[in-house]
């Protein structure tokens, strides 16, 4: 069976754990080169000598630092564009950390962080992906019998308390409304070029999220007791592999991801 993103070339943000390492792990499995990020070096390591480093590069560093990202764009180019130095097409703003509690509530020594890590960092990157992709010649494939642009592709997580705003963790939900407000704004000017903006919103998510947020695990076991199965890394990595493959011309631009016993948020 055809691979179904033969010839793409991915750079994922957050990839030492959770979604992003599994949708590193997807991409490999689906034909995609992947460049990986995260602080974690020894992570990243792993993940190469796992997946194999004809289909792995690595750029270890905070997501959010400009020179993180020029790295990471410039690796995806030098390592699989080729002799026609293609830069990624298919960029996961992945990178991101919660925090449990309201404006009243939370740690507020973590809300720079959180808006550097959650906000800062997606709209930098953004930024720079969008230009390159912007200034490389499209090329073009035929596909069922129509001559079409190939596809490129920003995807950005986002989260269900950035669309429904969940009162337990009120400050996280605003760093991922800015998020959806960014990833819609940014569909509306690319889209017309030929790129593919699009947000993804998963709800409960079983990862390293829980811990970092700072979520007592008590009450998340309530959670997963009143919603559960939660989702897993891998249920939103194939998501993602799925909206990356459809042909150039189809768009799925925003994507709310539940736990099917999750009725709000
Ligand atoms: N889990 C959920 O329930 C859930 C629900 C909705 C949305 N989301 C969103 O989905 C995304 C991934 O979450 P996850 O569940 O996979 O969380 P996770 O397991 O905690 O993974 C987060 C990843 O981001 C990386 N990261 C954090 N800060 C970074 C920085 N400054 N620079 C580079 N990398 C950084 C972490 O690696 P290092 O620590 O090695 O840097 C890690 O690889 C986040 O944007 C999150 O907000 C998660």
């Amino acid at each position: 069976m055809a691979h179904l993103l033969q010839n793409r070339i991915a750079v994922v943000t957050g990839a030492s754990a959770g979604i992003g390492e599994a949708l590193a792990r997807e991409f490999v499995e689906e034909g995609c080169k992947v460049v990986a990020n995260a602080r974690r070096e020894d992570r990243l390591e792993q993940l190469r000598a796992t997946l194999g480093s004809q289909a792995v590069s690595t750029v270890a560093g905070d997501c959010a630092e400009p020179a993180v990202i020029e790295r990471l764009l410039d690796t995806a180019r030098a390592s699989f564009g080729g002799s026609r130095a293609s830069e990624a097409d298919l960029v996961v703003i992945n990178a991101g950390r919660g925090l449990g509690g309201t404006a009243l509530t939370s740690d507020e020594s973590q809300w720079d962080d959180l808006i550097r890590t959650n906000i800062i960092a997606a709209a930098r990157l953004i930024r720079a992906a969008g230009k390159r992709m912007l200034e490389v010649e499209s090329g073009e494939v035929r596909h069922d019998g129509v001559w079409l642009r190939r596809p490129r592709d920003i995807v950005i997580l986002g989260s269900v308390v950035g669309r429904h705003v969940s009162p337990f963790s009120s400050f996280y939900s605003c760093t991922k409304a800015a998020v959806q407000t960014l990833a819609e704004g940014t569909r509306r000017e690319l889209g017309p070029k030929g790129i593919r903006v699009t947000l993804v919103e998963p709800a409960f998510v079983t990862s390293e999220f829980q811990a970092v947020a700072g979520y007592s695990p008590q009450w998340y076991q309530q959670m997963v007791e009143k919603f559960g199965p939660m989702l897993t890394p891998r249920d939103v990595a194939r998501t993602i592999v799925f909206l990356a493959s459809q042909p150039a011309n189809v768009h799925i631009s925003d994507v709310l991801i539940r736990p099917t016993r999750q009725e709000y948020p």
